[in-house]
């Protein structure tokens, strides 16, 4: 009897240590099947070990087995319950949410230059009442060169070089090719613009092999070229301000007759002359014509009973005037350094 009672007070304190280790339901499952396990579990066990003592013995005996299972019982019920809240308190640690914690910042997009420059040109024409239009960038040679009075042996196709697709297919080398599409979708009176993309081999710190360009047309019945005038002279103040002056002069292009070059007085120094107008005081900023009536036949129209205007301008050359920019590079290297600086 003296033999049981201690192992009963042996596996006591065995027990009591063994639950002090228990930190997980695994290692509390492995303990609970120890103790309480209907097969070969230690409780089991003294039960089995009571039918061999004496018979006067096995009440008191019993009844101290009996105390021993259920301060196991309890003592694994209590931690059981310690265990599932600590379960559910990392749980909801972890589904916590702090809405007194900063955000994250959400990096705003910002407006390419040349997207601000392009929509300020559009806007100032679309005031003027014209539409937009554009066209495709991989042009047959007809529209970027033929329909437009430059023949394959013209000496202008060598200052608009480009990338061939094949010997009749081109990346196109201005927004010119845009009014033939025009010409030959719409009837007159219009007034159009037509930006977009065009490629030409130039590379260095004014020219890009891809740059933008924005093509005007103006068609109708008694288009002058005092219209022309006042068209660019009305655009370049809003552009540039009140104070921009315009200055023509007589140029060349296979499909306009007369031709001008358009100069603006210098943003920059107002026409007294300084680095970035090379000391001149003004800034060539787009060519425009009349429309050369062998245009108008090349689309079918009648030279006789319509006239117009067209205008071509660089994108890029009136961003870096308006932001001071000196590379146009820096237009197409993506350093976010730059772009931000925008909008
Ligand atoms: N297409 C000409 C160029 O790229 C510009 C231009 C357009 C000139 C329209 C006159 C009329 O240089």
């Amino acid at each position: 009897m003296k033999q049981v009672l201690d192992k009963i007070a042996e596996y006591r304190r065995e027990f009591e240590e063994e639950l002090k280790k228990v930190d997980a339901f695994k290692s509390f499952e492995d303990l609970r099947v120890k103790y309480l396990g209907r097969k070969g579990g230690i409780l089991k066990s003294l039960l089995d070990l009571l039918k061999t003592v004496d018979k006067k013995d096995r009440p008191v005996l019993g009844q101290e087995i009996n105390r021993f299972k259920i301060f196991v019982e309890q003592a694994l019920k209590d931690l059981e319950e310690s265990l599932s809240r600590k379960k559910a308190e990392l749980e909801e640690k972890k589904r916590f949410f702090d809405i007194s914690l900063p955000g994250f910042p959400l990096l705003e997009g910002g407006k390419h230059p040349l997207t601000i420059t392009r929509r300020l040109i559009e806007d100032i024409f679309i005031a003027m009442g014209y539409d937009v239009a554009s066209g495709p960038e991989v042009e047959s040679d007809w529209y970027n060169f033929e329909a437009l009075g430059i023949p394959k042996t013209h000496p202008a196709r060598d200052t608009q070089d480009t990338f061939y697709i094949s010997d009749d297919v081109v990346l196109r080398t201005h927004t010119s090719n845009v009014q033939i599409h025009v010409m030959k979708t719409r009837k007159p009176p219009f007034k159009v613009i037509m930006p977009g993309r065009v490629y030409r081999k130039d590379a260095d710190i004014t020219h890009s092999p891809m740059f933008h360009q924005i093509e005007g047309l103006v068609v109708g019945e008694n288009v002058t070229f005092q219209d022309l005038k006042g068209t660019l002279e009305i655009f370049l103040k809003r552009l540039f301000g009140k104070n921009a002056r315009l200055r023509l002069r007589p140029s060349f292009f296979p499909f306009t007759e007369p031709s001008a070059e358009v100069d603006v007085s210098c943003i920059m120094c107002g026409g007294e002359g300084c680095r970035v107008c090379k000391g001149s005081g003004w800034l060539e900023i787009l060519g425009a014509g009349m429309v050369d009536p062998v245009v108008f036949e090349n689309v079918g129209y009648d030279p006789e009973k319509v006239s117009g205007f067209a205008f071509g301008l660089g994108v890029e050359r009136i961003a870096m005037l308006k932001f001071g920019i000196s590379d146009i590079r820096l237009f197409f290297d993506n350093d976010i350094r730059f772009l931000r600086q925008f909008g």
